[in-house]
């Protein structure tokens, strides 16, 4: 058996059907109920559904052989996984973001609220800003407006709840999409299987031209 986490959610729906037309079909997924572990004996694979942020510790942990993570999670928490596919799915950007008009004046410590305390070091450690990280769970926009930061490092997919929040991208961090992950030691040790459902994926990834 191959175990695969999928992330729960929209996304995760668009990833099993790439595993599915690339032959690695499971019906009882489709059935409306709440089980969270499907699986096709003759295929040989096993489903599950898993927190998106938590794909890559079931990955990591070798509780799954493959997943498929965003990479965001990959680069905030670098498991030690192998990343061997970009899917092409769930493309978004990390970006800085603050009230509209708002100019960093380099001279006083940048107030940044994020999800992603790690990214965000990284990206104004590299530049060598100092700033002051202001971890959130949620709900990130809010804290430019409230004054409890100057910016935010935060997801920006269509761009509308900034928008709605007169919030502005300042700067482009990283450029995310979904990413198949495997774990190390499954690899070392089913590599043919899994060099063929990688194969089988790469045919299914729909490339923007
Ligand atoms: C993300 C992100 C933004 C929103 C951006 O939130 O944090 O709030 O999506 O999307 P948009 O550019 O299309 O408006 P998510 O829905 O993942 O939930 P979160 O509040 O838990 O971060």
């Amino acid at each position: 058996m191959i175990n695969i986490a999928l992330p729960k959610g929209r996304l995760g729906e668009k990833v099993y059907a790439m595993f599915e037309a690339a032959g690695y079909e499971c019906p009882s997924i489709k059935e409306n109920n709440r089980k969270l572990i499907f699986e096709n004996t003759e295929k040989q694979v096993r489903y599950f559904w898993v927190k998106p942020s938590d794909v890559s510790i079931y990955v990591e942990r070798g509780a799954a052989d493959i997943g498929v993570a965003g990479k965001d999670i990959l680069l905030e928490y670098t498991p030690d996984v192998y990343e061997l596919l970009d899917l092409n799915l769930g493309r978004c950007r990390m970006a800085v973001a603050a009230r509209r008009g708002f100019h960093d004046d380099g001279e006083r410590t940048l107030k940044v609220a994020t999800k992603f305390t790690n990214i965000a070091a990284g990206h104004y450690a590299s530049r060598g800003r100092e700033i002051d990280i202001i971890k959130l769970n949620g709900s990130i926009e809010l804290a430019p407006i409230l004054g409890l930061s100057d910016v935010i490092v935060d997801i920006v997919e269509t761009g509308t709840t900034l928008k709605e929040n007169d919030l502005d991208v300042i700067e482009t961090v990283v450029p995310i999409s979904a990413r198949l992950i495997v774990n190390k030691a499954s690899f070392k040790f089913k590599t043919e299987k899994i060099e063929n459902i990688v194969r089988s994926m790469k045919e299914q990834v729909k490339n923007d031209d």
